[in-house]
């Protein structure tokens, strides 16, 4: 049976996207689609699917247009109904919020000083209990991590992050844990260090963006001072409480594409791109063009 214990997903989703630029001058880079799907639907399908009940979103006003991709659009289904595409509408009111439910919300972080302050934002919108925090750019596929890890994870078992190991020379692009023993797929941890150099490197597994943070993470981020590259960060928070409340990596099985890259989000599209029957045939035409080439 799923836990309720973890009722709440957040979603940072205020951050200024600056890798993604010109592209995210004007469009969030959380709405930047894979194929056809935009980043954030993709965090909310997995939320959903987990069982969360409330979505909190940690948005910028800048940003507007994610909650109008969120929330529901009733003329624009009506429209879509008119000009004979039902089945589109249908997939617009599924995916959508309703405006009159309290299972969303929309706060405001009027200025990205880093994602622990991102995350101290919601801090009013939450339900009781543990919260899960999904960063929606790290795209995970073929299976639910969110899912898995509410399983997996156990009352008060204080703080549990998503980990994969990577290799030595790329610990400075993640947080990484100080690991201290394993059982099955989850590894006890006494600390967490932000984008450590190779030679400081505690281990080589990564944290990458999905959480499930015991509630007194808002206490101490109340009271946290900026860390690495001057942001209030959420891995120092987490590692502050590792020893008294506990903190685990969860080795989920899906596959992560990190699509705050460029590279990332190619690699996400082409591997969706090859499950798709409209678009196999153009990388199979790719791959077979000497030299390559997409002209039609
Ligand atoms: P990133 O560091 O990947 O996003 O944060 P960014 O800062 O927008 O992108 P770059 O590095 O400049 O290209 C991960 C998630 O946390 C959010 C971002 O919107 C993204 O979804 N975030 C980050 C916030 O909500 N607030 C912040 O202050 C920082």
């Amino acid at each position: 049976m799923m836990s309720k214990q973890v009722r709440t997903a957040i979603f940072p989703v205020a951050g200024l996207g600056t890798r993604f630029l010109p592209a995210t001058k004007a469009t969030p880079k959380e709405l930047l689609p894979v194929l056809d799907t935009p980043l954030i639907q993709y965090a909310i399908d997995e939320a959903r699917d987990a069982g969360i009940e409330r979505m909190v979103f940690v948005s910028h006003p800048s940003k507007s247009a994610i909650e109008r991709h969120v929330m529901d659009d009733a003329a624009l289904r009506a429209e879509l109904k008119a000009r004979g595409k039902p089945a589109i509408a249908a997939v617009l009111e599924e995916n959508a919020f309703c405006h009159t439910s309290d299972d969303v919300s929309f706060v405001m972080q009027h200025e990205p000083l880093g994602l622990g302050h991102a995350v101290l934002c919601a801090k009013d919108a939450v339900l009781p209990g543990a919260v899960a925090v999904l960063l929606p750019d790290d795209l995970i596929l073929e299976q639910n991590c969110l899912k898995e890890m509410v399983a997996a994870y156990a009352e008060g078992a204080g703080h549990m992050v998503a980990s994969m190991q990577v290799p030595l020379e790329d610990t400075a692009k993640y947080g990484v844990l100080a690991v201290t023993g394993r059982s099955g797929r989850l590894l006890q941890a006494d600390g967490m260090v932000e984008k450590p150099k190779p030679q400081q490197a505690p281990s080589r597994h990564a944290v990458v963006g999905r959480y499930i943070l015991d509630p007194i993470v808002f206490d101490r981020l109340e009271n946290q001072t900026p860390g690495a590259g001057g942001e209030i960060q959420l891995t120092d928070a987490i590692a502050s409480d590792a020893k008294n409340c506990g903190l685990s990596g969860f080795s989920f099985s899906g596959r992560r594409f990190d699509c705050g890259s460029k590279a990332g989000m190619l690699r996400a599209t082409l591997h969706l791109a090859a499950q798709d029957p409209e678009c196999a045939d153009v990388l199979r035409d790719f791959e077979a063009a000497s030299p390559p080439s997409f002209a039609a």
